[in-house]
């Protein structure tokens, strides 16, 4: 039976449409977009009142299957997308296995096949085991065909395997996202150097270990001429840096997440391990300068990196415990609060940064409404106020630090590839 989304607001950046329109959907794909179309022998969704987007793409998410399934399952995990109206997301390598050859990238795409509530690209590693010694099976894995590379949550130190790296990735023509850290600098930190570690005397990480792998990616990118992608920048220092590279013309492109545009490291004390995140959740002077690089696009697109971890990795002491935040499921309702209400992005923006700018990031034909294509669509109920209450979530993650945190703007529902998989707090089996 078609579906007809009927009434709302849709809000497609592509092609800059912002108007109350129906949208018509026949198997896997949109079938025609209009006003006043009929509702006769279709299934209808009362849109009325509500903004209809296409399905967000979140390009930086750790599911942590294959080995940490007691964190997060690819199931849990696309659950958890799917309710936070993310109808496709890229998975980061730090598995066990890592994501570093054919065999495991097959894994994970036929898992997400089976159980995926959401679409699950997969993201292979620039390095074995995340070592930073030796090159991955990039070109396998291009085969089985992996998105982009990383080390996610290690940046590989040395030179000569980046520029390695960065001529695979250009061979494939696939981005190299980059986790920027100088383990020289951050080494036993936990915590952002300055104001907090003073007053907590936990060990720092400072903003120049960050700077340092930007500033060198940054390079490598230019003269290698690479597709980069920094993730979540945290620093004012990363986004002066990928702004004059941007000027340059170099081929960069980067993400904020959630946590660095809204956090300051103010609310870091001991017992608060659910905002222990790699990078560290900055000072205000920072915050400030990553909310102006959403405005002016340094920061192409907003990125979770969602990191669920089990209670035992958090509730112990802050130096041991697990960096990570569990972001899939409040991402939607942060931006809109923190970033439209407090009108620092208008709502279109927004919704580019949380579909449009990702799927082009990541090279593919999503993001967009247009008839003949896939209909994966999120419906956002921008008048719905709630509280984040972490027992709700579908992740198994329940580390955030936003928990009991007022919200305005709600999923209320998810539609991949024309099935209604998402609908009003309940995962919809089909
Ligand atoms: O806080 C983080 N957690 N940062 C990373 O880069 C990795 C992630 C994880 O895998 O838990």
């Amino acid at each position: 039976m078609e579906l007809l989304i009927k009434g709302g607001r849709v809000i497609d950046p592509k092609s800059e449409t912002n108007e109350n329109l129906d949208i018509l959907i026949k198997d896997n794909n949109i079938i025609a977009i209009g006003k006043d179309i009929s509702v006769e022998n279709r299934k209808v969704i009362d849109a009325t009142g509500m903004v209809v987007a296409p399905g967000f793409i979140d390009i930086h998410v750790h599911l942590r299957e294959p080995g940490f399934e007691h964190k997060e399952t690819i199931e849990t995990g696309t659950k958890s997308a799917a309710a936070g109206g993310f109808t496709t997301v890229a998975c980061m390598p730090n598995t066990n296995p890592t994501i570093h050859s054919k065999k495991t990238v097959e894994l994970i795409k036929n898992r997400a096949k089976e159980v995926g509530k959401s679409n699950v690209l997969v993201i292979g590693s620039i390095t074995k085991d995340l070592h930073g010694m030796e090159l991955s099976e990039i070109e396998n894995m291009h085969e089985a065909g992996i998105v982009a590379i990383s080390d996610d949550g290690k940046t590989p130190m040395k030179e000569e395997i980046m520029i390695q790296a960065f001529k695979k990735a250009r061979k494939f023509n696939i981005p190299l996202i980059s986790h920027c850290e100088d383990h020289n600098l951050s080494k036993d930190g936990s915590i952002n150097e300055g104001k907090a570690s003073e007053r907590t005397k936990i060990k720092g990480i400072p903003a120049a270990a960050e700077y340092l792998i930007v500033k060198r990616d940054i390079e490598l990118s230019e003269k290698l001429k690479t597709k980069l992608h920094i993730a979540h920048v945290s620093t004012k220092e990363a986004v002066e840096l990928i702004r004059g590279a941007k000027h340059r013309g170099v081929d960069v492109t980067s993400e904020a997440a959630p946590h660095h545009f809204i956090l300051t490291d103010d609310i870091v004390t001991h017992h608060n391990t659910y905002a222990k995140v790699n990078p560290p959740i900055r000072s205000q002077e920072d915050v400030d300068a990553v909310v102006e690089g959403l405005r002016d696009g340094t920061i192409d697109i907003i990125a979770t990196d969602h990191a669920p971890h089990d209670e035992d990795s958090k509730k112990v002491d802050f130096n041991k415990a697990a960096f990570g935040i569990t972001g899939l499921e409040t991402a939607f309702s942060l931006s809109y609060t923190h970033l439209v209400l407090k009108k620092r992005l208008p709502l279109i923006k927004l919704i580019e940064m949380l579909s449009t700018r990702p799927a082009e990031i990541i090279g593919i034909d999503k993001g967009i409404l247009k008839p003949g294509k896939e209909a994966d669509i999120t419906i956002v109920d921008l008048n719905k106020e709630y509280t984040i209450d972490s027992n709700k979530f579908y992740s198994k993650g329940k580390n955030t630090p936003f928990n009991g945190d007022k919200v305005k703007g709600k999923v209320a529902y998810t539609i991949l590839g024309g099935k209604i998989v998402y609908e009003r707090g309940n995962i919809i089996c089909s």
